[in-house]
């Protein structure tokens, strides 16, 4: 399904704000749940830009980590400072967006090991989430939107007009964390070690004060645990359909 590109102007807002020519479908959810890959695919499939919020908060732990500053202080990071990082997005490939820190562009460095375990505690940092919130927004800026992440049908994107929250059962969600580094048949301890750093990271994501891993009330549960990628993809296009052709109606 494909929805040709939507036409901008004039731009009317609905009684919260939002420009109601435009589409922002929020697809939330725990880590390794398939937000990301699933959002992608759904806007590519749509034409849509793929703003991915968790990269974001990947790109400032990248770039806390990399300048060495140390991580008994970042609690105490104010907005302004992080400014320093030059952390950027820009429209890149299939709908993407592609993330700088200072002259670097950054994708593989956002996903190694010592990024996966500091992030969580960048995510939590009301600092962090004040310097991004307006930025993920400003990078929407009036384009129809997939965007990810753990709170953006709560508090990035409040109206937008589909909220998934995607779940999985955690073995599988483990499972699918290894295959993404290759390790596609994981011994007992490998998968129990891989079940209990996803297990810490739904804790920290979902206890923490600011803006915590939660479903939006109007948001629909897709359980992914035996379905397969195009099933999801297919599950959330549906949905998307479905919303889309009420809210036309
Ligand atoms: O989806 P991910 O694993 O790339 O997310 C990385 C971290 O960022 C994770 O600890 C949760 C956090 N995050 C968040 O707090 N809010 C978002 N909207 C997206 C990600």
């Amino acid at each position: 399904m494909v929805w040709p590109s939507r036409c901008h102007t004039p731009t009317t807002m609905t009684a919260e704000g939002k420009d109601a020519q435009r589409v922002i479908i929020a697809v939330d959810g725990p880590a390794a749940s398939g937000k990301s890959t699933t959002a992608r695919e759904v806007a590519r499939r749509l034409r849509f830009l793929h703003l991915e919020s968790g990269a974001f908060y990947r790109a400032i732990t990248f770039a806390l980590l990399a300048d060495g500053v140390p991580e008994a202080t970042w609690e105490g990071l104010r907005p302004e400072e992080l400014d320093r990082f030059r952390i950027r997005g820009a429209r890149g490939e299939h709908n993407g967006v592609q993330i700088s820190v200072g002259d670097q562009t950054v994708d593989q460095e956002l996903r190694t090991q010592e990024v996966n375990d500091h992030v969580s505690h960048v995510a939590r940092i009301p600092a962090v989430r004040t310097w991004l919130l307006q930025r993920l927004r400003d990078l929407a800026g009036r384009e129809d939107v997939v965007s990810d992440g753990r709170d953006i049908g709560t508090v990035v994107f409040p109206d937008a007009d589909v909220k998934v929250f995607l779940v999985a059962d955690p073995e599988v969600r483990a499972r699918r964390r290894l295959a993404e580094r290759d390790i596609h048949q994981p011994d007992r301890d490998t998968l129990l070690q891989e079940i209990g750093r996803l297990l810490e990271r739904d804790r920290i994501d979902s206890e923490r004060e600011v803006a915590p891993l939660k479903k939006a009330v109007d948001a629909v549960k897709v359980d992914t645990t035996s379905l397969t990628f195009d099933e999801q993809v297919d599950a959330i296009l549906e949905l998307a359909r479905g919303r889309l052709a009420a809210g036309r109606a």
